[in-house]
């Protein structure tokens, strides 16, 4: 039995992907045979709903020099991060001498624009190589997890913090209890905790099973970050519904009664309600509908595989290292994946081992089909990539379900 990692009840499994490797570990061929893998399942807890992973992998393993993701390497996480810092900088952060902290900085492109606007702030961000470019740019930097320990320390030396501010980081901090507390102990007495994650809403109705990875410790919701607040002396105050990262929630949490909470909270809980957003026949159509997308994208790889056409896959994303683990998807069927990340280039995918080669490949090579693992970009990719359908390429997608365009 898993038991919740935050309140303690029994967690309901509805979903298992199988053997998988760290989704963001592109190795060099010679280390191959030493790499990590772990059981990728996914269920629910019965008493609050949260949605979390069976199995946690160490965070050493996963946040380290050669993390790969870079936070500005896309120009819609930029416009998304420029837009952020100046919301926050506008409101949260208008009064005098304001502080500023944010988790998981990376390498500091939002950070950055804070810093821009002459604001007091600290970033804190464990894995050395990403923490290294956001200090080219100049910006303070704490290179450490942030949990209760260090936490309390920035207190003890700067002060309250009248913003705390995350993207992309909080659902992978299984130590939710530890976070919490270091919240408190260095948000002022009216700031605010403000975090943005993909949302299980998102992922449900998109049927993206692609966001659960080792990474994603949580998928979030309302009802459960509201349960999730409640437990630590703090109140949703906030919810927005964001775009990017294949659909997100950003959360505003408050002290308890120190704000009044915005209709938008009502409004989302009261809609995932009416869906049965965790009910376990939600969660079970979830599951067989992962299982047809699979059986699909695989049927349409090896057909087109024995007519002889040339697949390659495009975004060498932590997303893909789900789909092409669960579904068995490698070299033979995809013969490689282009992606824009010095990092990623030249190096094999976590776990099936697909060569990932630069752009310019795709470019040259003029591939029949491509599968668009980054279809969260499928915008901004589709656009920049005009001359490969209009020669006759087609894209694969396969959320919510496989089709070619
Ligand atoms: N915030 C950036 C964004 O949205 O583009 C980066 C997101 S990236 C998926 C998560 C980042 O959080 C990584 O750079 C990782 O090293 C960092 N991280 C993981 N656990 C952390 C913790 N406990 N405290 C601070 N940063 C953490
Ligand atoms: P993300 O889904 O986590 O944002 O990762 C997107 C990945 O896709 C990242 O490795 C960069 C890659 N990518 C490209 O290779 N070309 C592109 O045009 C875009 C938008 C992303
Ligand atoms: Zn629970």
């Amino acid at each position: 039995m898993i038991e919740c990692r935050i309140c303690g009840g029994v967690v309901e499994e509805f979903l298992d992907l199988g053997r998988q490797p760290l989704c963001d570990a592109f190795l060099r061929p010679a280390d191959i045979d030493a790499e990590f893998f772990h059981r990728l399942a996914v269920g629910c807890c019965e008493t609050c709903t949260l949605v979390q992973l069976a199995e946690e992998v160490p965070r050493t393993r996963m946040f380290h020099e050669g993390y790969p993701y870079h936070s500005s390497g896309t120009s819609v996480m930029r416009e998304h991060f420029a837009r952020t810092a100046l919301g926050l900088v506008e409101t949260e952060l208008a009064t005098a001498d304001s502080f500023f902290v944010e988790i998981g900085c990376n390498d500091g492109f939002l950070l950055r624009k804070i810093a821009e606007s002459g604001i007091r702030h600290l970033g804190f961000e464990p894995a050395a190589g990403v923490a290294k470019v956001a200090r080219e740019r100049d910006v303070r930097l704490r290179m450490d997890f942030f949990e209760e320990s260090t936490a309390a320390a920035v207190r003890e030396t700067e002060g309250p913090a009248d913003v705390i501010y995350s993207a992309n980081t909080i659902c992978q901090i299984p130590y939710v209890d530890s976070l919490l507390r270091g919240v408190d102990a260095l948000l002022s007495p009216d700031g605010v905790f403000v975090f943005e994650d993909p949302y299980l809403g998102d992922v449900i109705e998109r049927i993206s099973f692609d966001q659960i990875c080792n990474e994603h410790f949580y998928l979030f919701s309302v009802r459960s970050v509201r349960a999730m607040a409640e437990r630590f002396g703090f109140e949703l105050v906030d919810v927005q519904r964001l775009p990017v990262q294949g659909g997100s929630v950003r959360y505003t949490l408050a002290r308890a009664g120190a704000r009044r909470p915005a209709p938008s909270v009502a409004r989302l809980l009261a809609e995932e309600n009416a869906q049965g957003l965790t009910e376990p026949d939600t969660l079970r159509g979830f599951a067989s509908s992962v299982t047809r997308i699979r059986d699909d994208l695989v049927g349409l790889l090896r057909s087109l595989q024995d007519q002889g056409k040339t697949v390659v896959g495009y975004g060498a994303t932590a997303k893909s290292a789900t789909v092409t683990n669960f579904c068995g998807i490698g070299p033979e069927l995809v013969s490689y994946v282009c992606d824009t990340t010095p990092a990623k280039q030249n190096r094999l995918t976590p776990g099936m081992h697909i060569p990932v080669r630069p752009p310019e490949s795709f470019a040259t090579d003029d591939p029949d089909y491509a599968l668009l693992f980054a279809w969260n970009h499928a915008e901004e990719i589709m656009a920049k990539e005009q001359r490969f359908r209009e020669t006759g390429g087609r894209w694969i997608l396969y959320v919510p379900e496989v089709k070619v365009v």
